[in-house]
């Protein structure tokens, strides 16, 4: 059995510099488990993200995004629905030899995409890269104005007592 969390890259991945090149988008499936995970928990182990395991993986690969260099996983994201008209991203993460280099926009875009075909009204985040959303035209609301079930994950995050991220919505 897996462990509940890994908190370090699978040795498959490699720290890698940036090579220029094609980059595609797609559905995650149950294959891009190892890569995914290998990207958020190098994020999570600098406290920038919240730790994710096999398990929760595997429950939610179906929200999932993903973007390839070639043949390399370099970024995901995760469109989480709440209710019928709102939804969250979350577990946006881009290899860091690719940041900078248009993956984010390309998630976004993506998940942003996927959001409108369900028939969404908003999309929103908690994040710390506020200047990033704002790019992708979110603006800054009141967590409090935010889904009370968002909060979930709050619970068992290391900076409940003291949270610092930046609630953003972006209206569709
Ligand atoms: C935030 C993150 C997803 C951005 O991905 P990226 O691939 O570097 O972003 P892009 O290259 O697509 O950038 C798109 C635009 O946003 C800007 N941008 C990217 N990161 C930014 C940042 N941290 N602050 C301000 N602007 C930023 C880019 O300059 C670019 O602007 P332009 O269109 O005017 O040229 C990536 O830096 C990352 O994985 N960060 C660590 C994990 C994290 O914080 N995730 C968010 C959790 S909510």
């Amino acid at each position: 059995m897996g462990s509940l969390v890994t908190l370090q890259a699978p040795a498959s991945l490699a720290d890698v510099p940036y090579q220029p090149g094609k980059l595609s988008v797609r559905k995650a499936s149950m294959r891009d488990t190892n890569a995914i995970l290998g990207l958020i928990n190098a994020y999570a182990a600098k406290g920038i993200m919240l730790p994710r395991t096999e398990f929760e993986m595997s429950e939610n690969i179906r929200d999932f995004s993903v973007v390839f260099s070639g043949e390399r996983l370099v970024g995901c994201g995760a469109l989480h629905f709440y209710s019928p008209s709102t939804a969250e991203i979350r577990s946006l993460a881009v290899d860091h030899n690719w940041k900078e280099h248009g993956v984010g926009r390309i998630l976004m875009d993506a998940l942003e995409q996927e959001a409108r075909e369900h028939g969404l009204q908003s999309i929103f985040a908690f994040t710390y890269v506020d200047r990033f959303f704002n790019k992708m035209g979110y603006q800054l609301v009141d967590r409090g104005d935010l889904p009370l079930k968002a909060w979930k994950d709050c619970l068992r995050c290391p900076k409940f007592q003291a949270c610092d991220e930046i609630a953003v919505l972006k209206l569709l």
